[in-house]
C-alpha cells in the first residue's frame, strides 16, 4: 500500500513492526516492553481501548511531538498511517509484535475484530493541543515541515 511520491520526506518508513522479546514455557508466554529491545525512546504514559463496538474506527489524528507503541494484546485489528506524501497499512495480530509510529503521521485505526484490547505505550504524557485533529490542518504543517 506504499505509494510514496516525490517530495516525500518519509515519516511512513520509519514506521515499523517491532519484536518483543517473549518468554515461553508450559505456562504460557510473558511478552517484554523496554526501551533498548527495538523500543528507542522513554515510556511515560500506557493506555489501552478495549470494548470496541463492530464497525468503530478510532484515531484519525496526527501528533506534532509523541512516539508509540500500538500493540494488539488481544484480537487484531489494521493501522493506516500517512505522512501526507504516503500511506502504508500495518495488520496488528500478534500481541509480541509492536508497530512504531512516529511523529507527524496522521492515523486511523480500522477493521478491529470482536473483543480487541490494544495496548499503546507513548513517549509523552497526555496532551491535547499535541494532537492534529483536522486533517488539513495536519497536511499543511506536514507539507510546510518537508
Ligand atoms: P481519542 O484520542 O479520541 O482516542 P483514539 O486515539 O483511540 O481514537 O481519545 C478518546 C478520549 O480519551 C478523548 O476524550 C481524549 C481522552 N484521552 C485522555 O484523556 N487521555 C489519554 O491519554 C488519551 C489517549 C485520551
Amino acid at each position: 500500500m506504499t505509494n510514496p511520491i516525490p517530495g516525500s520526506v518519509g515519516r511512513v518508513s520509519p514506521c515499523r513492526l517491532v519484536d518483543l522479546p517473549e518468554h515461553s514455557d508450559p505456562r504460557g508466554r510473558l511478552t517484554v516492553v523496554q526501551p533498548g529491545t527495538g523500543i528507542d525512546f522513554e515510556i511515560h504514559r500506557a493506555y489501552y481501548i478495549h470494548h470496541i463496538p463492530d464497525g468503530a474506527e478510532r484515531g484519525a489524528h496526527g501528533h506534532r511531538r509523541l512516539r508509540q507503541i500500538i500493540i494488539a494484546v488481544h484480537g487484531s485489528f489494521d493501522v493506516v498511517v500517512d505522512d501526507g506524501f504516503a500511506q502504508d497499512k500495518f495488520t496488528l495480530d500478534n500481541p509480541s509484535r509492536g508497530l512504531y509510529v512516529g511523529p507527524m503521521v496522521w492515523r486511523d485505526m480500522i477493521n478491529f475484530s470482536p473483543g480487541t484490547v490494544g495496548l499503546w505505550l507513548v513517549s509523552e504524557p497526555y496532551d491535547e493541543t499535541e494532537y492534529y485533529r483536522d486533517y488539513e490542518t495536519f497536511l499543511r504543517d506536514a507539507k510546510a515541515l518537508s
